[in-house]
């Protein structure tokens, strides 16, 4: 079997002979329905997972599976369009690959945005949150990409998580969320396994625990982000309310998912703008 290393390096040489010599520092991923900040792209250079050595497929709907790389207002950047999840049955070290070729490439900064339910009564459908900090759930009871020997060359064995999503880029976040005038609420994203949507009392006790939104991914590529020193900053699209008793309305579907992220877009695309902006003039 190959080592993760001699993985992340064939993919990285692939990625990077397919990029036309385009150099980026800014890694983005763009979760469920989420994908058409990548049409934003200017040059934009299009690689299918298919084709990158030992990507896994996506194989979910919103999702549609390709690296683009290009400049995203006026910033060289590379896109994750439609990420890989853990349900689909694609082991941790897969799921995270391409954040690990991110780093490989050169990434400092990754932008990761997902779809999640909000757990948070203040919270409403459409909303954005910023991720404050996470409850990887899978991760502290042994599903995480760091099980198993560890590249010293990667990161360290025991990486720590004390400030997982960047103190300054949040504040560029929340700035840039000002200007344009849209009402960003902040959180704990608690990341789960799914497919299913939690029960009631899963819910319930992810409130106990301190969650204001739950999804099903997410926390894995934060945690393989930080075991590489990037600087993350994360982004839930609250598609739903996560219902904590049976009656407080219909259960939650993908479709419903899906229909709420073309009103999360515009508020994220005018916040990636501006943390762009200010990536921008903090490098000139
Ligand atoms: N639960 C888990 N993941 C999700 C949800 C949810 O309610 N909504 C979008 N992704």
């Amino acid at each position: 079997m190959l080592d993760l290393t001699t993985r992340i390096n064939e993919a990285s040489a692939y990625v990077r002979a397919k990029s036309a010599g385009r150099e980026w520092r800014v890694f983005i991923v763009l979760g469920s329905g989420l994908g058409g900040l990548a049409k934003q792209a200017q040059n934009a250079v299009h690689i299918p997972y298919s084709d990158i050595p030992h990507f896994a497929q996506s194989t979910v709907a919103g999702h549609s599976g390709q690296f683009v790389v290009g400049d995203l207002f006026g910033v060289p950047v590379a896109m994750m369009q439609g990420r890989v999840h853990f349900y689909e049955g694609h082991p941790m070290w897969q799921v995270t690959l391409p954040v690990r070729v991110a780093k490989a490439m050169g990434a400092e900064m990754m932008i990761v945005t997902n779809a999640a339910g909000g757990i948070n009564r203040a919270f409403d459908v459409a909303d954005v949150m910023l991720i404050t900090d996470h409850i990887n759930f899978l991760g502290l009871a042994g599903q995480n990409p760091l099980i198993g020997p560890n590249d010293d060359t990667l990161g360290p064995r025991f990486p720590e998580m004390t400030q997982p999503y960047d103190a300054e880029l949040c504040e560029w976040a929340r700035q840039a969320a000002k200007v344009n005038g849209v009402n960003l609420r902040e959180g704990v994203y608690a990341g789960v396994s799914g497919p299913f949507f939690e029960s009631p009392a899963e819910l319930r006790m992810l409130r106990a625990m301190g969650a204001d939104a739950v999804g099903m991914s997410t926390v894995n590529e934060v945690v393989a982000a930080r075991h590489g020193r990037m600087r993350v900053l994360g982004f839930s699209g609250i598609t739903n309310v996560a219902r904590l008793s049976a009656d407080e309305g219909p259960p939650p579907t993908h479709e419903e998912v899906m229909e709420a992220s073309p009103k999360i877009a515009p508020k994220l695309s005018a916040i990636v703008q501006g943390v762009l902006q200010q990536w921008k003039s903090s490098h000139s």
